[in-house]
């Protein structure tokens, strides 16, 4: 498995503990549709390379086939929403583990999957102050729906 690091400069930084890893860790052992992190040094995480296209690239997206294009769009919503019904003992009850950044450019397709990447965003998020970034995922659905019917 190749490595891609990033280097996070972003506020994002602050939180990438070894108890953030932990947590990431078993998030991925729950949904492997996140992208896998090898390790973190210092600000750098070396995570697998994804030999593939961002979900932005709608002249793609828009060249797949009906299948595919509603594989990906069912995968988007799955993914998303996996992310309520994972439970850990870092979590309470009122807390998700959840990705603030949710949206195409985000997503890739890589090997016939669909997989999130920027796994910074990923932070414990309580419910009881309702701040994650739900739009950003509807209007990712909403593009992606569009697409699905162009060429039909
Ligand atoms: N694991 C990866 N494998 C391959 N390309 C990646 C990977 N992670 C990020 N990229 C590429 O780098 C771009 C920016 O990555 P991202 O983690 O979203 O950074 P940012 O925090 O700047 O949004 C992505 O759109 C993608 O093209
Ligand atoms: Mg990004």
């Amino acid at each position: 498995m190749n490595t891609y690091v990033k280097k996070v400069f972003t506020e994002n930084r602050q939180h990438l503990t070894n108890n953030w890893l932990d947590t990431y860790k078993s998030y991925y052992e729950f949904d492997n549709r996140v992208v896998k992190i090898k390790k973190i040094s210092g600000y750098n995480i070396h995570m697998e390379l994804l030999d593939g296209i961002t979900l932005d690239n709608l002249d793609y997206i828009k060249s797949l086939d009906f299948k595919t294009k509603r594989f990906i769009i069912d995968e988007v919503v799955d993914i998303f929403c996996n992310q309520f019904k994972f439970r850990n003992e870092n979590l309470r009850l009122a807390h998700i583990f959840a990705h603030n950044d949710f949206y195409l450019k985000n997503l890739m397709y890589h090997n016939n999957k669909v997989r999130l990447i920027d796994p910074e965003s990923f932070t414990i998020k309580t419910l009881l102050r309702p701040d994650l970034r739900y739009g950003k995922f509807f209007e990712s659905l909403a593009t992606l729906n569009h697409i699905l019917g162009e060429g039909e």
